[in-house]
């Protein structure tokens, strides 16, 4: 199985491709792209570490060397936040990245899963998706936002409230990848009851988790580390079920089957073709029901700006 990162060279990029060549099994091979002409260095570097996974680096203008016969492809393309920036401030520079690089994925594996982790993710995947339809290979079940931090970060914060083992606590996270559009349901957290008040804390500090690494960093950029954990969590869930295994499930930003929007985060099973069914979002408190009612001009707003994006480029 062949997986690509592009955005290589990254802060989230290096430390994603260090996990895969350091965990992914043997009969995986890996391969980097970024503008950036340190990447084949970087896959030099990986390769001296002793696992079997094989690996390549390329650089450049055009990815095609890295995308050919890739099953899956994560995408860290792209500028983060500085202090005193929200995601959408992103857009202009990362819109066209996604752009690009997704063009390109439509020619030359048009059947690879991509999972994009470049923000405003709430932007970037409807892009993604109008782009890969104009190509005429979208298909819904392979195009993924990748929301696995919100998820970990709902877990940690849970865990440190309840003084759990944090490998052991599941946070289903829905909506969207910013601000408020970022719901963790905490009712529905197995063994654990939170009040409003205690709920909204935890929500709150979820959402702007991504803004306290920014402040805390000082302007030297966003979450690399833990987004790479969480990117390599999801990709390796995905890989199980890519190669059969039963019953895999995650929660990512997708073309989903609610009223809600027409991208939303949502608990997805994956199998052999990427989702093969999208999870109900069960009960929700009233709080949580009238922090998903509130988010949804947001989120809406977000996607129709990539859709609009995508239709003038
Ligand atoms: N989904 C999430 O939860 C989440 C979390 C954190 C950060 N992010 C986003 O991930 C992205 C990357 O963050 P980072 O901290 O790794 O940034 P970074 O600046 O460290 O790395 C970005 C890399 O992208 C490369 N790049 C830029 N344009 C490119 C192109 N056209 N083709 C190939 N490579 C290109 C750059 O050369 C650089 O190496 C940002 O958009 C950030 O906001 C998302």
């Amino acid at each position: 199985m062949k997986v690509a990162v592009l955005g290589a060279a990254g802060g989230i990029g290096q430390s994603l491709s260090l996990l895969f060549k350091a965990q992914l099994p043997a009969h995986f091979e890996i391969s980097l792209y970024d503008l950036s002409p340190v990447t084949p260095g970087i896959a030099v570097d990986l390769s001296h570490i002793p696992t079997q996974p094989k690996i390549a680096g390329f650089c450049g203008d055009d990815p095609s060397a890295a995308l050919e016969g890739a099953d899956i492809v994560m995408i860290p393309a792209g500028v983060a936040r500085k202090p005193g920036m929200d995601r959408s401030d992103l857009f202009n520079f990362n819109a066209t990245v996604i752009h690009k690089l997704i063009g390109y994925c439509a020619r030359v594996c048009p059947n690879a899963c991509i999972g994009i982790i470049t923000n405003p993710v709430n932007t970037t995947v409807p892009i993604a998706a109008e782009v890969l339809a104009k190509a005429g290979v979208y298909d819904k079940r392979k195009l993924f936002g990748i929301t696995t931090l919100d998820v970990i970060r709902a877990e940690t914060f849970v865990a440190q409230a309840r003084g759990l083992d944090p490998s052991r606590v599941r946070v289903p996270v829905i909506g969207g990848h910013s601000g408020t559009t970022i719901l963790p349901l905490l009712s529905q957290v197995a063994g654990c009851q939170f009040d409003d008040e205690e709920a909204s804390v935890i929500t709150d500090h979820v959402q702007n988790a991504g803004t306290e690494v920014v402040h805390a960093k000082a302007g030297g950029g966003s979450a690399t580390l833990s987004m790479a954990m969480a990117g390599f969590r999801f990709t390796q869930a995905l890989a199980r079920a890519l190669s059969g295994e039963p019953g895999v499930v995650e929660y990512a930003y997708v073309e989903g089957n609610t009223d809600y929007a027409r991208f939303f985060a949502q608990g997805v099973r994956l199998g052999r073709h990427g989702i093969e069914e999208w999870l109900d979002i069960g009960p929700l408190s009233p709080l949580e029901r009238q922090e998903l009612d509130s988010m949804l001009a947001s989120l809406r707003g977000d996607i129709a700006l990539g859709e609009q994006f995508a239709r003038e480029h």
